[in-house]
């Protein structure tokens, strides 16, 4: 059985202080939580206090990016090496690092392959926007976007992998996509093309989280899709109450 996956990804809110205290009340509400992953992702500059925050707990941490190498001329970028210790999952290839930073498949691919040497677990995004939507071109534009994230990577890399799939219309908009719809598009174009690449254990045993608009008041009817693992959440994850129940609801 694959264990459910609850994950905040806090974008570009909280200062140090903020992260610190959302973090401890976090903590102290579903710290000691076994049935469901708990993962905080802040902004690089709250990885640590947000580590030290749950110390001790079964919260675990994230980054929202990295950069492939481990050093050099990147102003501005993080490599692996520096985020040892503080974090266990990376984000990869978030609509909104496509959108507004050149994040490319290619890129994804890149960096998901260096966090894996480095011993951290990717969490790569796909999903594709209303247009797409709309021309039924859903299920042909997230399979090419999982096979370009997931080229020349192992069987036994991938099994370990979270797959977000985020349609970009949902997230933060307050408009989720049909359950149902999500449940197909996981199946057909994540499990079905991880099956076609690297065997169907594989992608059977790959986390798929569904992220856009999620909610404490939407929430289960994603988590009783059997192709669901759990939730990519923005806005409901910038506060204590509503990512506890978020936590609570997925480990039902
Ligand atoms: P919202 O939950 O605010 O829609 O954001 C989803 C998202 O982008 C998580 O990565």
């Amino acid at each position: 059985m694959r264990k459910p996956i609850m994950a905040g990804n806090w974008k570009m809110h909280k200062t140090i202080p903020e992260a610190s205290a959302l973090a401890a009340a976090l903590k102290s509400a579903v710290g000691d939580e076994t049935a469901v992953e708990v993962v905080l992702c802040p902004s690089f500059t709250a990885l640590a206090a947000v580590a030290d925050a749950v110390r001790g707990s079964n919260i675990s941490v994230g980054a929202q990016d990295m950069h492939w190498e481990e050093q050099g001329a990147f102003t501005g970028e993080v490599s692996p090496l520096m985020l040892d210790g503080l974090c266990q999952y990376v984000i990869f290839g978030h609509s909104e690092r496509r959108e507004y930073f050149g994040e490319t498949d290619e890129t994804v691919n890149k960096k998901a392959k260096s966090a894996l040497a480095h011993g951290l677990i990717p969490i790569i995004c796909c999903g594709e926007n209303l247009a797409q939507n709309e021309a039924g071109e859903t299920e042909a534009f997230v399979s090419g976007q999982i096979r370009g994230a997931l080229a020349g990577l192992s069987a036994a890399q991938v099994a370990g992998l979270v797959i977000a799939y985020e349609p970009i219309w949902a997230i933060g908009t307050g408009k989720t996509a049909e359950p149902a719809a999500v449940n197909s598009i996981i199946g057909l174009s994540i499990r079905g093309v991880i099956a076609d690449m690297f065997g169907e254990e594989t992608a059977q045993s790959v986390r798929v989280l569904y992220g856009g608009s999620v909610k404490p008041g939407n929430v289960d009817s994603f988590m009783v899709q059997p192709e669901i693992d759990g939730g990519l959440v923005g806005g409901a994850s910038l506060n204590a109450e509503s990512f506890a129940a978020l936590v609570n609801s997925a480990a039902k």
